[in-house]
């Protein structure tokens, strides 16, 4: 079984970008830490980031067929991009959204989600641990 993790925009920043609200940890230190969660699993995985909306679309569409499931925290393309939830609906794969923060006490403009519509389910608001949480319950998704 094989999961793409797929990171937006400004994500590659982790760490460093505003710690407050994202936390400390790194992009690499999650990618190590889904990796660990995925051999628990017992389940493969691909994790990438881009800054660039059509980087994200061609991921997902290269993704069709090839993976099982696809777990993506689209950053802020997830309130603007209905060309990523487009992607998403064509690819055919079952998506869960993943965001850091909880984007829902946030600002107004960050409770609209495209990439929900497209979605199995979304969590947000764990910080990194919400990665760990979207491997398993993407995998008992795709167990069921
Ligand atoms: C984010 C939330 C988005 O609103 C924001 O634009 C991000 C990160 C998160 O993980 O909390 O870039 O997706």
């Amino acid at each position: 079984t094989h999961i793409l993790i797929l990171n937006g925009p400004n994500l590659n920043l982790l760490g460093q970008r505003q710690p407050d609200t994202y936390g400390t940890a790194t992009l690499a230190e999650i990618e190590a830490q889904c990796r660990q969660t995925a051999t628990a699993l017992q389940v493969e995985i691909d994790f990438a980031q881009s800054n660039h909306e059509g980087v994200l679309i061609d991921r997902i569409h290269a993704a069709r067929g090839v993976s099982a499931g696809l777990i993506l925290n689209a950053g802020a393309y997830t309130h603007t991009s209905i060309a990523l939830m487009d992607a998403i609906l064509s690819a055919e794969l079952p998506t869960i959204e993943l965001h850091l923060s909880n984007i829902h006490a946030r600002e107004g403009f960050r409770h609209r989600s495209y990439i929900a519509r497209a979605a199995i389910g979304v969590i947000c608001g764990f910080g990194p641990a919400g990665y760990d949480l979207a491997l398993h319950a993407m995998a008992r998704h795709l167990a069921a």
